[in-house]
């Protein structure tokens, strides 16, 4: 969702590190930008512009951007059209403010104050807070009480950073969206975000606060940021963490995109994963979650994470036989689900800032069961909530489709399978596990050495209508996770399919120009041969990925991709991930959409 950066400190480059940060959070998808900053007569200037980084940037060409001060954003458009008057900062003459989030009261609080004679300039909810704290202000309430008193006002998920011109000092504030703060103490700059890796290199320690914690970040102040409750006592109400993030992550090396890149990170991060559950500090974790000895087990997450849980189930109740509910995390925050002592919540992410997976936890939280994330940011909002976590080690992902982040979500819950199995300490079944992690990192190799078939198969049917991904069993979530990696990346109809399932419905639309992504593996290979025969006989376009050398498999596809499932076992789910992903991928590159950053999406779902 929204990009935040803030910037104060001695450096009069302020407006070009606020616009580095911001590059670093192009990833999160966005469709405007803008900066506020104090120049050296300081005065405020704003510029704001509609679509890429690059408008702004054009903008700012000519003009003196020698500043101590700055704020920045990127904005994903909730309320209001992708115009400049709707870009971020919103500012007056006394003060200029980014948000990230959603003001649900926003129409009731922009009445109020028109009734005042307030005259709003933009579409956007954001411009309500800024005319609730400007409001305070005139009264002559004091810049930090004019802003905790107007947060208390506002209903929904936010984050906001405010800059106030009369000090040149910077307040930041969030309830339920990330916000992340970091100092440099060598070089006194402080600095704000709503993702650290926009402060990667930057900063030496990060501040995570907890909801409704007022930072002040001021040049004057002994400590740089200063952190109070709404009353405006002083308050500890925050995590500090060493920033530990390398900035050479952002690059794409030889690879044309990060998603490709991505891709291939793979094999490379099973080894680690491998490592540090193994062998390094993870062990510890998975133990700790493996003595909560849940009856049941209620995992919620959105999306690719979702889809990554439903394998989990597979794992927890084929193996542990511990009865496993996956529920989309904003439907179960919305029922009245049954949660029960001794169950464990257990919370996918790769961002650890979903609003709606943060949302389940929260419940769960409340109904007082124990809760887990297997997620990937160390630190996110889920991070921090959870009782338990397992990383996923899975480092930055910057492609708004979620390739690697799954291939490590469903590898740690296999690891937590074991865990709960109580066979973690058995030598020989580690040994055997991780030779099994071993073998998917090779097989997922040999399948990167090799992919012009994928490519070549992608050049014949990118152009088709439409397209079904089968599979059954646990290739079910696979099917349903391939179509979504195809939809996002190359806007083309797709959809996952149990394959028994097709002919209850959807196989009236099986035609020539429709084509069926079908997983034929070895289990229940017989029932899913049939199945793909049934679309075969409706005109279907068959896409097999099956065994290697299957001829039956290879006799009914228009196309075959040939893997080799063996001794893989229940992770050769994930190996045929990575077909779908390469196929996804190829698709939309013929097609020529924007890869990394597909129209409408934000990497981060920070709003319900
Ligand atoms: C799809 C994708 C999304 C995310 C979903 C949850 O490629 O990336 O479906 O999986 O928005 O995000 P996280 O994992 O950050 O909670």
């Amino acid at each position: 969702m929204c990009g935040i950066v803030g910037y104060l400190g001695p450096s009069q480059n302020s407006v070009q590190i606020v616009l580095e940060g911001l590059k670093r959070l192009e990833y999160r998808g966005y469709d405007s930008a803008g900066v506020s900053f104090i120049d050296e007569h300081n005065q405020m200037q704003n510029f704001k512009k509609a679509g890429k980084l690059e408008n702004l940037k054009s903008e700012l060409v000519g003009k003196n951007l020698v500043a101590r001060t700055c704020i920045g954003h990127t904005r994903w458009a909730t309320h209001g059209g992708v115009t400049d008057n709707n870009a971020h900062p919103h500012s007056n003459d006394i003060l200029s403010i980014i948000h990230n989030g959603i003001i649900e009261n926003a129409h009731d609080l922009k009445s109020q104050l028109e009734k005042e004679g307030v005259v709003f300039k933009s579409e956007t909810d954001s411009e309500s807070f800024l005319e609730l704290v400007t409001f305070e202000l005139r009264k002559g309430m004091p810049i930090a009480q004019a802003i905790s008193q107007s947060f208390k006002k506002i209903h929904g998920n936010s984050s906001f950073v405010v800059l106030y011109p009369k000090t040149g000092e910077i307040y930041a504030i969030k309830r339920g969206a990330p916000l992340v703060a970091g100092i440099n103490d060598v070089t006194s700059e402080a600095l704000v975000s709503s993702d650290p890796y926009a402060l990667a290199g930057m900063v030496h320690k990060l501040y995570f606060p907890e909801d409704e914690v007022l930072l002040h970040l001021s040049a004057g102040n002994h400590h740089l940021i200063n952190f109070y409750e709404l009353d405006l006592t002083k308050t500890k109400r925050y995590l500090s963490k060493k920033q530990d993030l390398s900035v050479q992550v952002s690059e794409k090396g030889e690879f044309e995109h990060f998603m490709l890149k991505e891709i291939h990170e793979q094999p490379e991060l099973i080894r680690g994963l491998t490592q540090y559950y193994f062998g390094g500090e993870g062990y510890e974790s998975l133990t700790r979650v493996a003595k909560l000895k849940p009856m049941r087990i209620l995992v919620s997450a959105c999306g690719t994470a979702a889809y990554a849980g439903m394998v989990a189930k597979d794992f927890f109740e084929g193996l542990n036989r511990i009865p496993t509910i996956v529920e989309l995390a904003s439907e179960f925050r919305y029922r009245n689900p049954i949660i029960q002592a001794n169950d464990l919540g257990l919370f996918v992410s790769q961002s650890g800032e979903t609003a709606d997976t943060l949302a389940a936890q929260a419940m769960c939280k409340k109904a007082g069961i124990q809760t887990v994330s297997i997620v990937n940011v160390e630190g996110s909002t889920l991070f921090r909530d959870c009782d338990e976590n397992l990383l996923i080690r899975a480092g930055v992902e910057i492609g708004v489709a979620s390739t690697k982040a799954f291939t490590q979500q469903v590898l740690t819950a296999r690891l937590l399978a074991a865990a709960l199995s109580g066979k973690l300490d058995d030598a020989d079944y580690r040994v055997k596990l991780a030779g099994k992690f071993s073998l998917l990192a090779e097989r997922i190799d040999q399948l990167l050495a090799n992919i012009d078939n994928i490519k070549n198969i992608a050049e014949s049917i990118y152009h088709k209508k439409g397209f079904f991904y089968t599979g059954r069993g646990v290739y079910f979530p696979i099917a349903l996770e391939g179509a979504l990696k195809l939809k996002e990346i190359a806007y083309v109809h797709a959809e996952g399919y149990a394959a028994g399932e097709l002919k209850h419905g959807p196989i009236a639309l099986i035609d020539e120009d429709i084509v069926n992504i079908a997983i034929i593996a070895p289990d229940l290979y017989e029932k899913t041969i049939s199945n793909v025969q049934e679309n075969k006989a409706r005109k279907g376009i068959i896409v097999g990925i099956g065994q290697l050398g299957d001829k039956e498999g290879t006799r009914l596809s228009d196309y075959y991709i040939g893997v080799d499932f063996k001794g893989l076992d229940e992770l050769a789910p994930l190996y045929i991930n990575v077909v779908n992903q390469l196929l996804a991928y190829y698709m939309a590159k013929f097609k020529g959409t924007d890869i990394d950053k597909p129209r409408n999406l934000a990497k981060s779902v920070t709003v319900e």
